[in-house]
Formats: structure tokens, C-alpha cells, sequence
């Protein structure tokens, strides 16, 4: 798959998750093999960067990959400028996202309906592809609700506007996070489109994927919630697609041994003080992975320095 001028060596991407694929959780699931993992999302309005949440996010320093830099709002000039800034630090494909339910993350623009007006969302579209240089990218929903399916009207505008890739969550905007995510979908905008598409939605396996591809001509999976404390799923899905169908058993020593290295980088990348805290809600994800039980995790919590969460991690492994 090519993304603009790059290759995208691998079928097989992170998703972008706010509070989740911050740097250090991409750099694991790049080194497990994801072919690109998009940063988590930044509201457009580029007064509101300077918040400590923004800055983290905007540190592209040691970025694993390309540096694919996503970006959610409804004004189209506040969104090309958005693409603008963030293309003269470095971004190399801009994604925008459209159809994000969550309030929290994406502010006014979960609000607006921009499912519902395509002639707004050409606008967009058209604004931010004329601000840089570089590829932009779609990540969006099927539509906003089972009355307004756009997914097929929007791929197609999109490819028109020179959108490069697409990548699809099987679920309408209404839906938030309910039931099973579908890629009937995608089958049809796979018959509408030539550009890069990818599947997104309760991906959890590798002959699952595998079906999603072959079944709808997409070009690429993208796996989110399944691969948070597992980016051994990604390495797996990889190989497989690849042709390799063992099943690699993970051994406890490796799945330990990429905790203490992810808890390292949280603690570098955001301080000690919110590393440690960020430390918790990932070895939980690590937890459940590894179907270890969760009572065992109980003292961890009360862990308030790097260093004693380290050894603890270090007394797990003897
Ligand atoms: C905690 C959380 C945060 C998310 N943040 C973003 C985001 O910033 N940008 C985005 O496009 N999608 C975001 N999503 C949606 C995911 O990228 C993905 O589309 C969705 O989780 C479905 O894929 P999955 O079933 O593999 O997780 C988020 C999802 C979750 C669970």
C-alpha cells in the first residue's frame, strides 16, 4: 500500500486512541510490526496546543514510522491552518478525523453533524489538501446514523477532493462503541474507490483480519483496543497475513520485559509523576492480555515512584 509517495511496508496499523497511542505505546506497536500508527488526535483550533496534553502530543521527536499526525474539528480555515502548523514541525500525512463520538476528545467537532453535511465536509477536505504538501488521510465512520450511511458518498468525494487513504470504522457515529462493528461497508466502498482502504472495528485476530481483507478488497487492517497491552496481536496478524500461520506462544519473561521498557519510556516521556500514573492503566491492559489474574495487580497500584513499580514488575518475573 502507498500512502502518497510512501510505502507502507505492512498491512497492518495502530489506530490512533486519545489517552492511549501516545508515543511510547506507538514506538511498542511499531516495534511489533504495525505498518503505521497514526498520533493521537488534536483539536484544530491551534490556540489550544499549549496545554500539556496538546504538547505531548506534539512532540514528534523519535516518532516510530512516519509520522502520521491526526487532527478533529468543523471549521475548514481552522483545520487547514491546523495541517499548516503541524506540517512545519514535521508531520508527514495528515489524518483527519471525522465522525469522533467521544465529547471529551473531540470537543465541538463530536457535536457537529458533520456526518449529516457532506458540503461542509468538501470543504474541509478540499481546505486541508490545499494547505500542505503532504498526503492527507480520512478516518471516519460508516455514517451518522443508519438513516445517513455516507460512507460510500464520502470515500468517493474524498478520492475527488485527493484524499489518499481511508480508513473506515464499522459503526455509524450514533452507535459510540456498541455492538459488533461491520465491514459489509467497506465491501462497497472497496467497488466505489481506488485509494487505500482500511478496515477498522473489532478487529481481534489474525484469521479474522484475514477474512475482513479478503472478503472486502481492503488494502490494510487497523486494530485499536484489541492491541492495548497486546502488540503481540499486531505481531501476530502481521506474520499471518504474511503467510506465517504458527501461533507464537508469548513467553511471561517477553511480556515482562516489554512492560518494564514501556514503563521506562512513560516515565521519560511525560515525568515521573504522570508516568507512573499512565504506568497503571497500561499494565492493566497488559493484565488482562496475558489472562493473568487481576487480584495479583492490587499492590501496584499503591506504587507511587518509578522505581518501586519497576522492581515490582522485576519481582513478577522471579
Ligand atoms: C480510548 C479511545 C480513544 C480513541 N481516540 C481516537 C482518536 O483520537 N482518533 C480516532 O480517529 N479514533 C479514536 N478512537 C477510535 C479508534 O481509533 C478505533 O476506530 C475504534 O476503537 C475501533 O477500532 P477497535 O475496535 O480496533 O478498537 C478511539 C477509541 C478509543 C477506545
Amino acid at each position: 500500500m502507498r500512502i502518497g509517495d510512501y510505502d507502507i511496508h505492512g498491512q497492518v496499523l495502530f489506530a490512533p486512541m486519545a489517552g492511549v497511542s501516545d508515543r511510547p505505546c506507538r514506538q511498542i506497536s511499531v516495534q511489533y510490526g504495525a505498518a503505521l500508527a497514526t498520533s493521537e488526535m488534536l483539536i484544530s483550533d491551534t490556540k489550544l496546543w499549549n496545554s500539556a496534553k496538546s504538547r505531548t502530543r506534539l512532540d514528534f521527536r523519535q516518532n516510530p514510522g512516519l509520522i502520521s499526525v491526526q487532527i478533529a474539528g468543523a471549521d475548514p480555515s481552522q483545520m487547514a491552518d491546523a495541517a499548516r502548523a503541524l506540517a512545519e514541525r514535521g508531520a508527514q500525512i495528515i489524518d483527519i478525523n471525522l465522525g469522533c463520538p467521544a465529547k471529551k476528545v473531540c470537543g465541538a467537532a463530536s457535536g457537529s453533524a458533520l456526518l449529516k453535511d457532506l458540503s461542509r465536509v468538501r470543504t474541509i477536505l478540499r481546505s486541508v489538501v490545499a494547505a500542505v504538501p503532504l498526503p492527507v488521510t480520512l478516518k471516519t465512520r460508516t455514517g451518522w446514523d443508519a438513516d445517513h450511511l455516507t460512507a460510500v458518498d464520502l470515500a468517493q468525494m474524498a478520492q475527488a477532493e485527493g484524499i489518499q487513504a481511508l480508513a473506515l470504522h464499522g459503526r455509524t457515529r450514533a452507535q459510540h462503541f456498541k455492538g459488533q462493528a461491520e465491514h459489509d461497508t467497506l465491501k462497497r466502498v472497496r467497488d466505489a474507490v481506488d485509494m487505500p482502504l482500511i478496515a477498522n472495528g473489532d478487529i481481534r485476530n489474525a484469521a479474522q483480519a484475514k477474512h475482513i481483507l479478503s472478503d472486502s478488497g481492503a488494502d490494510a487492517v487497523m486494530i485499536g483496543r484489541a492491541a492495548q497491552g497486546n502488540p503481540w496481536l499486531i505481531e501476530q496478524v502481521h506474520r499471518y497475513l504474511s503467510g506465517d500461520h504458527e501461533d507464537r506462544q508469548i513467553p511471561a519473561t517477553e511480556r515482562l520485559s516489554v512492560i518494564q521498557s514501556h514503563l521506562q519510556s512513560l516515565y521519560h516521556f511525560y515525568g515521573e509523576w504522570m508516568g507512573v500514573r499512565f504506568a497503571r492503566k497500561h499494565l492493566n491492559w497488559y493484565w488482562q492480555a496475558a489472562g493473568w489474574p487481576r487480584e495479583s495487580l492490587g499492590g501496584f497500584y499503591q506504587l507511587e515512584t518509578p522505581e518501586l513499580q519497576l522492581a515490582w514488575i522485576q519481582e513478577q518475573a522471579a
